[in-house]
């Protein structure tokens, strides 16, 4: 298990989602962690000191001086692997996003040098708010992870978003964390995302449907296992949530193939997730085109293939995965694919599967590789999807 001699701090916060705590410490000793809690004020008004001192087997810090002596929150966040604050309530939130340092759990996550996951928990209209949300986004910016929240039930008997993640989804976002991380680290990585939009006129493009969720997702991964990412990606108000992805934005597909054609040479994995036009008009009016005519033809001419072209010039070390979106033949289409293009790994999706493609949450795909080995993933979230092909990217690395 990931998390077997793992040290982590869990730091509980004012939050109804307090009493799920001694729940989740309790798995993540069950896991093989070793772990430490500190509490608010406010949270110790919904969950028992004795409750989490009793499943963590060690002593709960409230405070930076505990009686006469000082709790050095400077060592405990040095000693631990990963600090999880959970719940995360919006004080606590707005504290960490400005910097406010006024109990040890804001005194250990200012010293901590470890990853930091915050679950918040709130309620819906609080989560909603604008400067939640803008918290979220300050704290994001600084490295932390985000462990989404929930939809259901919530504290004022009203149903929405803002419960704080079940104690068994924090776990196994934790471990997937340990999982893979450090495995790529000193690798550098690739990625295209996004859709592109190839213009007619000033003011009109051909485009698709891509929001960019799935490539954005394994950049994000790449980055958590280690990996030195850039992401080239087309026009999409998605970002990356890892700070240290280096995103290039790009519009069409000959400024996609521009951006990656300059950094392939230096890249050891590259994943090309975009849903790249393949045809682009053949020339863009310098006016609004006038509405004259009862029809209107425009020329189109092909794109470049920047997949093929990275496959011609691609290196023995150099790992090359490519998407496949098909609506018939798939497995076959698929398989052409990663013959003709020179791919390592196709990742086929299917418009054929409910769930699966632009827009969704989650996808649902094929895994085929040159050992000619065919691996269908059940419907998971995009999240999942992205842990699962840089498993398989790994994987590939590990064969080198
Ligand atoms: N791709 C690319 N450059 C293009 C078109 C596609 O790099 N100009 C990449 C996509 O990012 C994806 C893969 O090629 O990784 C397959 O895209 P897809 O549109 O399914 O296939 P095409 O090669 O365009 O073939 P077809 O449209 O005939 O299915």
């Amino acid at each position: 298990m990931s998390l077997k001699g793992k040290k982590i701090i869990v730091a509980v916060t004012g939050s109804i989602a307090a009493y799920k705590t001694p729940h989740f410490v309790r798995l993540l000793v069950k896991a093989g962690a070793k772990v430490k809690v500190l509490l608010t004020d406010a949270a110790g008004q919904f969950v028992s000191p004795l409750s989490l001192a009793t499943v963590s087997g060690n002593p709960v810090l409230s405070s930076v001086t505990d009686g006469a002596s000082w709790n050095n929150h400077v060592e405990l966040g040095l000693w631990a692997d990963a600090m999880v604050i959970a719940p995360c309530s919006a004080n606590t939130l707005g504290k960490l996003a400005s910097g406010l340092c006024d109990n040890i759990i804001c005194a250990v996550y200012l010293s901590a040098r470890c990853p930091v996951f915050i679950a918040p928990a709130m309620d819906e209209d609080m989560w909603k708010h604008p400067s939640t949300r803008r918290n979220i986004e300050t704290v994001r910016s600084y490295g932390n992870h985000i462990i989404p929240t929930e939809f259901g039930e919530l504290a004022s008997g009203l149903v929405g978003e803002g419960r704080m993640a079940e104690p068994e989804n924090i776990l196994s976002l934790l471990s997937d964390f340990f999982v893979n991380k450090g495995k790529l680290e000193g690798l550098t990585a690739l990625v295209t995302a996004g859709p592109t939009y190839e213009r007619i006129d000033p003011v009109r493009f051909i485009g698709n449907f891509s929001t960019g969720k799935m490539g954005i997702s394994i950049a994000d991964e790449l980055a958590d296992a280690g990996a030195n990412v850039t992401l080239v990606l087309g026009p999409t108000s998605r970002r990356p949530e890892n700070p240290s992805i280096n995103v290039i934005s790009v519009e069409s597909a000959d400024e996609m193939y521009a951006a990656v054609l300059e950094i392939s040479n230096q890249t050891d994995i590259a994943v090309l997730s975009a849903a790249v036009a393949d045809y682009k008009a053949e020339t863009i009016a310098d006016n609004k085109i006038k509405k004259k005519t009862d029809d209107l033809s425009i020329s189109l001419t092909k794109t470049k293939d920047i997949l093929g072209s990275l496959g011609k010039i691609k290196h023995p070390s150099q790992t090359l995965v490519g998407f496949a979106l098909e609506t018939e033949n798939e497995v076959a289409h698929a398989q052409k694919k990663l013959t003709e293009k020179n791919a390592d790994m196709i990742a086929l999706n299917s418009l054929n599967d409910t769930g699966a493609g632009f827009g969704h949450d989650t996808n649902k795909i094929t895994l085929l590789k040159r050992d000619n080995t065919v691996n269908s993933l059940p419907l998971m979230s995009k999240k999942e999807a992205a842990k699962a092909i840089v498993d398989q990217i790994i994987e590939l690395r590990n064969a080198k």
